[in-house]
């Protein structure tokens, strides 16, 4: 009888993730248009890939990408470190490549990354109707801990703070 070898997601993932870089903004900017995220746009995230927490800015790639591959990128995190606690700003899949686990890897290196770095919690808001992104949250070892009434807008909604002990986790 034969026995399958147990991999883990990052084994047997068809993409890896790496630091963002400047080449990549385009697609990064597009996948934050296309998800109904708050904007930050080219020149943001431009800014952000200059200042020291630029090794918080990763993106997802697939390995083998073909000269005709549709997409580059299929995902992104964006996270800011100061005094030791880690923020989350934006993390986002394309929508024909969510639920494989490349929002949970984006999330899981950017953690690994500010453990590195000393970070003891991170943080995040959430909208509170992203039943979604919280269920990534939770999964990740986050928990709520807030909410701030009327934190977005555009709509207008409450934001749910959630956080996670890096020193715990
Ligand atoms: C939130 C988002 C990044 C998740 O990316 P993803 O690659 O699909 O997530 P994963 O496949 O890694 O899922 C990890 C876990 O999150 C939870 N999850 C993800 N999508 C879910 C869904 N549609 N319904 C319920 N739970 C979900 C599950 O617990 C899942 O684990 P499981 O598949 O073992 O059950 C993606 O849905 C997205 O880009 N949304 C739009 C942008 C956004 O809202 N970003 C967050 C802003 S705060």
């Amino acid at each position: 009888m034969s026995t399958a070898k147990t991999r883990s997601p990052a084994e047997q993932s068809d993409v890896s993730i790496v630091r963002m870089t400047e080449h990549d903004l385009l697609e990064v900017v597009e996948i934050e248009e296309a998800s109904g995220l708050s904007r930050w746009g080219w020149a943001a995230y431009y800014a952000e890939l200059q200042g020291g927490n630029r090794d918080l800015l990763l993106v997802a790639k697939p390995v083998h990408v073909g000269g005709n591959a549709p997409h580059h990128i299929v995902g992104y995190i964006v996270a800011r470190e100061t005094a030791g606690e880690l923020h989350i700003n934006n993390v986002a899949v394309r929508d024909q490549y969510r639920r494989r686990g490349y929002g949970a890897m984006l999330l899981g290196r950017v953690l690994d990354e500010a453990r590195r770095r000393g970070a003891t919690a991170a943080f995040l808001e959430v909208r509170s109707g992203n039943s979604t992104a919280q269920a990534l949250y939770k999964k990740c070892g986050f928990r709520a801990i807030a909410t701030r009434p009327n934190y977005y807008t555009d709509p207008r909604e409450d934001a749910v703070v959630m956080s996670l002990d890096l020193r715990s986790s």
